[in-house]
């Protein structure tokens, strides 16, 4: 069955990204509408080896659409989703506008799939930090089960956009010939104090919370329990921006259910959909983010018992968070609908 997609923030980051993933995938694409704002229209991107031509995202852009995947930001998702449903496609999106609704299905195709059918005309692609710790912890869930986990993130740039990776890369040059740094982005684009991301880490990434967490952490709180549909799961969350380009890091400390052996553990990520267990210290093995940029899975390493709590395990998880994150996340979930 071919289907017509609709790509909007065709021209961004994760849209790029997207537009690959849909070519490298087969995904069967009768029509393919890259969609983005005003700005762009007229400007084309390459598809299977052809220039199709930007239009403007406006409700008619999606008059015959079939799948459309939004990565354009909240607020244009709230403005445009609604019409895009009116029209009769089913949205995939990437914002956090939908996330937490409970007419909307959270999907992590490799955690709740079944949640997809569910759908009535929006579904949520989770946050990119949630994403990859979500895969990496359900071999455990399912085997040992747990209800406690606190986690520390190393969040690259291109989570905040192509222009956060340009800022990163300008900053960086800067410093090293000595000249003036220009902040304009990090950590948050529209608040207004902004600092330096090379050679630096900053432990904000969204915007301040009540609680004093920030929205980013309170993601991972909130959507780790709706996605293993599971309100007992506890996530205490640090998230920290890092001069890296692409790809999450996440140091997870998970209280498990019950006792358990580490080859057990270690058999039950191997044998887990979507994960790639890389874990020897003593052979220096273990994942990082500038060898894991363009790659599909979740990889995890430095397996091991903690010291205090012989329940407790702690890991290293890695993903590229603008495709397990988000592109290829949202295109398995398409992948679902059109063999629904
Ligand atoms: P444009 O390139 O025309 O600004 P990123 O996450 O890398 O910053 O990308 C954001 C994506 O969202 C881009 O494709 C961008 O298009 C698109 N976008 C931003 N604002 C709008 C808007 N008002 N309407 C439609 N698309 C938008």
């Amino acid at each position: 069955q071919q289907v017509t997609v609709a790509v909007l923030g065709a021209t961004g980051a994760v849209g790029e990204q997207i537009l690959k993933n849909l070519e490298n995938r087969s995904f069967p694409v009768k029509e393919l509408r890259p969609l983005a704002s005003a700005r762009s229209a007229g400007k084309t991107v390459s598809f299977r080896g052809e220039e199709v031509t930007v239009l403007e995202a406006t409700p008619d852009a999606f008059e015959g659409v079939d799948i459309a995947l939004f990565s354009a930001g909240g607020s244009i998702s709230e403005k445009l989703a609604p019409e895009a449903v009116k029209r009769g496609a089913v949205v995939v999106d990437n914002t956090n506008a939908f996330r937490m609704d409970p007419d909307v299905p959270l999907v992590v195709p490799e955690v709740n799939a079944h949640e997809i059918k569910n759908h009535h005309g929006i579904i949520a692609n989770p946050n990119c930090s949630t994403i990859q710790m979500v895969v990496a912890l359900k071999p455990l869930y399912d085997r040992f089960g747990f209800d406690r986990v606190i986690v520390s993130t190393y969040q690259a740039v291109s989570g905040s956009g192509a222009q956060a990776m340009e800022e990163l890369q300008a900053q960086s040059r800067a410093y090293l010939s000595g000249e003036e740094i220009k902040t304009e982005i990090m950590p948050v684009g529209k608040l207004d104090k902004h600092y330096p991301i090379a050679f630096n880490a900053i432990p904000q990434c969204d915007v301040a919370q009540e609680n004093g967490f920030t929205l980013e952490e309170m993601k991972m709180v909130r959507e780790t329990k709706k996605i293993f549909g599971d309100e007992s799961i506890g996530v205490t969350a640090t998230c920290v921006r890092v001069p890296v380009l692409r790809g999450h890091s996440e140091s997870v400390y998970v209280e498990l259910k019950r006792d358990f052996d580490l080859e057990e553990v270690r058999t039950a990520l191997r044998e887990a959909e979507g994960v790639v267990l890389e874990d020897d210290i003593h052979q220096q093995l273990y994942p990082m983010p500038l060898e894991k940029a363009g790659q599909d899975e979740v990889f995890v390493g430095r397996v091991r018992r903690d010291t205090v709590n012989p329940r407790a395990l702690n890991l290293w998880v890695v993903s590229d968070n603008l495709l397990k994150g988000a592109a290829t996340n949202a295109v398995q979930i398409a992948e679902k609908l059109v063999q629904q």
